[in-house]
């Protein structure tokens, strides 16, 4: 399959990177480049972008969607923890704004043949970056029933953890699981039926919590927020577009707690830990796609965006 992927949410992410001819900006998830075409578009003839994504068809589909924007565009094959890195080693010292849209393309989910969907029999690999880390058939083949129920249950909000993690230990003595099928159905059979959902696939939060754990989601994206503002111009942006609630919480309280600065605990007549607030916070409440969009897109459904400010 081609590189397919619809961008989510593109002009409220052009509104809140406050997008400006000849500023630079980061699209740190760049995917299929559709954001980023957006935002070229919006800061040219001088404005300037920097690409970054773990999974290389994504870089090769960009790099080529992207050329009739070249010199004002570089991408880079490389994890978004590494950007401080990636900008050194550009000579530049901050940015105007940073975008990061979480989660999978479509392409990932529908053409990469990599394991993500419970609807089609792929090899159970999961990884954004196939180059490195462990896969998903490692891990359900190699972890213990307790640390996988607790990766379903942390990662996945799934009340049926111990159970599904039970299943899977089960059929692993028979023969290893290698297939996105095989691992779908075993957890099918082992939510009792009529407690199995009925308006999402019952293997749904189970994926979820395996492609998070491969990909290590929720440590990447602290990491990062623990960086972000320091590459960030006065009055610089960050936006961020999440698809989960524990990726939407990490940001909510990785934004309040910049906002905020001061870390002294409660009751001290003065501030003795002297650190000033970083960002200015733009939305209150996540903004979230319309109906229309939903319509036309319904990955869109579940996405939220926040927006920051660098003071
Ligand atoms: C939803 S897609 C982005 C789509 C893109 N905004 C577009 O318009 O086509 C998310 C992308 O983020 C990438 N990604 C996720 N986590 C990453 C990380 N830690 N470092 C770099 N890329 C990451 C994925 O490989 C995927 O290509």
């Amino acid at each position: 399959m081609s590189y397919r992927h619809v961008p989510v949410m593109v002009k409220e992410v052009l509104d809140y990177l406050n997008c400006s001819p000849d500023k630079t900006y980061v699209d740190a998830t760049i995917g299929g480049g559709g954001h980023a075409n957006a935002i070229l578009q919006a800061i040219g003839p001088d404005g300037y972008l920097v690409g970054v994504d773990q999974d290389p068809d994504a870089v090769a589909h960009a790099r080529e969607f992207l050329r009739p924007f070249e010199p004002r565009v570089r991408i880079f094959h490389d994890n978004f923890t590494n950007l401080p890195q990636i900008l050194s080693r550009l000579h530049i010292p901050r940015v105007d704004g940073i975008l990061l849209d979480l989660g999978l393309s479509l392409y990932q989910l529908e053409g990469s043949g990599r394991g993500f969907s419970f609807l089609r029999d792929e090899p159970l690999d999961m990884r954004m970056n196939p180059e490195k880390g462990k896969t998903a058939e490692m891990l359900v083949n190699g972890l213990s029933e307790q640390e996988l129920a607790g990766i379903i249950k942390q990662y996945g909000d799934e009340p049926w953890a111990p159970r599904i993690a039970r299943g899977i230990v089960m059929a692993r003595r028979h023969e290893r699981i290698r297939s996105s099928l095989r691992l779908a159905e075993i957890v099918r059979n082992a939510i009792p039926a009529r407690h199995r959902p009925r308006r999402i696939h019952p293997a749904t939060r189970t994926f979820q919590a395996l492609r998070i754990a491969v990909n290590n989601e929720l440590e990447t994206l602290e990491r990062f927020l623990g960086e972000a503002a320091d590459l960030l111009n006065p009055k610089g942006r960050l936006c961020i577009l999440s698809f989960h609630s524990l990726e939407d919480r990490i940001v909510k309280e990785r934004f309040r707690a910049l906002a905020r600065g001061c870390i002294c605990p409660p009751g001290l007549p003065v501030c003795v830990c002297g650190k000033k607030p970083l960002i200015r916070i733009l939305t209150k409440k996540p903004a979230r796609p319309d109906s229309v969009e939903i319509n036309e897109n319904p990955m869109a459904r579940s996405a939220r965006l926040r927006a920051a400010e660098r003071i």
